[in-house]
């Protein structure tokens, strides 16, 4: 039986790599100086899969500094060797070289006529995101993957449910579902109540659709059905009302939220008016309790959109997040969206909104845990 290993590319490897390369593709082909360099480079990983000491098939990475993303830069299998799994393995490899680096995401490129490699790259779960024209030096199109990385060896047990919102505009009202199916009963788990909980804590206008929620109103609405909720805002001000041009909108959106400040109040729901840490959010989930937290949807879905998401779970490392939205035109599914572990300083980087850079959560519990 063959003996196999995959293990980091050294710069003695770069004749093997270089012929390699030549025998595997025909153009984009990495250069022996290329090599050199990536194999050096801190933000770069260079796996080798060996069968019986020689180089079968290798596969790269890149980390962007200051992204969430790391990016399969290539990978490659000998003919020799074609078929017999090692291509799999490198990826998976891949993967877990990016997730120990503390990315949320893989992502790639994959000429649109490498039927083999893309079949290798839905198998693996990776979902199509995107198409590039002209991307490749003949002139093919490349399809872009993405896949969110996680820990296989130890998946998240969740106690608090997912949901996933079923319009546009539900995203704080489907963060208040989970948090009720979690503290209260699974039947919040419902598009009724979804609704319900939305036109209860609405803004009623926002960006050119209907309004989505701010923290107050998430707040309020917790607290009167039944929960404890406590709310972070790093701003006093109104919110979500500078790109909001019409006066008359203006001033609907500014009352709803002067209304929701007075019930949150009266409710005594306790408001920290600053931008909270890390440590205070990680605090409050060891404490059993979750978070509707803020975040600019850049990561998450692709766009500066304002976005809730429900930080439910922290494993030491991540922060565990339940995100409602399901892109499905991308092609991704609730699995994709549930439970995502959001590396900490990726998490502190995309709870935040805006220009100002506006921090909000709100913070809930059952009304039980407090005695
Ligand atoms: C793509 C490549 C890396 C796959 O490596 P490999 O070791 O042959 O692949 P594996 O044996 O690990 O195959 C894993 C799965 O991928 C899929 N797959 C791989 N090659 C395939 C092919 N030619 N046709 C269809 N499916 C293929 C299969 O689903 C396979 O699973 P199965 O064996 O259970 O059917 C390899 O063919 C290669 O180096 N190709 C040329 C370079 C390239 O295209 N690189 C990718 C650039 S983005």
């Amino acid at each position: 039986m063959s003996a196999q290993r995959i293990r980091p590319a050294t710069l003695s490897d770069i004749d093997e790599l270089d012929a390699l390369e030549q025998a595997v593709f025909a153009t984009d082909r990495i250069s022996r100086r290329s090599f050199r360099s990536l194999i050096a480079r801190e933000t770069a990983e260079t796996l080798v899969a060996e069968r019986d000491g020689r180089i079968a098939g290798y596969g790269m990475i890149l980390f962007r500094a200051g992204t969430g993303m790391a990016r399969l830069y290539s990978l490659a299998v000998h003919p020799d060797h074609a078929g017999q799994g090692i291509g799999r393995q490198l990826l998976e490899a891949a993967e877990d070289a990016a997730y120990e680096h503390d990315r949320l995401f893989l992502r790639l490129e994959v000429r649109e006529d490498n039927s083999g490699a893309i079949a290798l790259y839905r198998k693996m779960g990776y979902r199509a995101i995107g198409r590039v024209a002209d991307y490749y030096q003949d002139g093919m199109a490349a399809l872009r993957f993405e896949k969110v990385l996680r820990d296989a060896a130890r998946p998240v047990i969740a106690q608090t449910p997912y949901y996933e919102q079923t319009t546009d505009f539900t995203c704080g009202a489907a963060c208040l579902a989970m948090a009720f199916a979690r503290f209260v009963s699974p039947d919040y788990l419902d598009p009724v109540w979804e609704v319900r909980f939305w036109r209860e804590a609405t803004t009623v206008f926002m960006l050119a659709g209907p309004g989505g929620c701010e923290p107050y109103g998430l707040a309020t609405v917790a607290t009167d059905h039944g929960l404890a909720a406590e709310i972070w805002c790093s701003s006093e001000s109104y919110l979500f009302l500078d790109t909001v041009r019409d006066p008359e909108k203006r001033r609907v959106m500014e009352l709803a939220q002067t209304d929701f400040r007075a019930r949150a109040l009266a409710a005594g729901v306790a408001v920290r008016h600053r931008a909270f840490a890390l440590d205070e959010l990680r605090d409050n989930l060891a404490q059993g309790r979750v978070a509707i937290v803020l975040v600019s949807g850049y990561l998450m879905m692709g766009s500066k959109v304002p976005h809730w998401v429900l930080a439910h779970a922290d494993d030491g490392r991540h922060i565990i997040v339940h995100d409602p939205w399901v892109e499905e035109e991308r092609g991704e599914t609730a699995g994709d969206a549930a439970n995502i572990p959001v590396p900490y300083a990726i998490f502190d980087r995309i709870a935040r909104y805006g220009r100002s850079g506006l921090r909000a959560a709100v913070i809930l519990e059952g009304k039980t845990a407090h005695v």
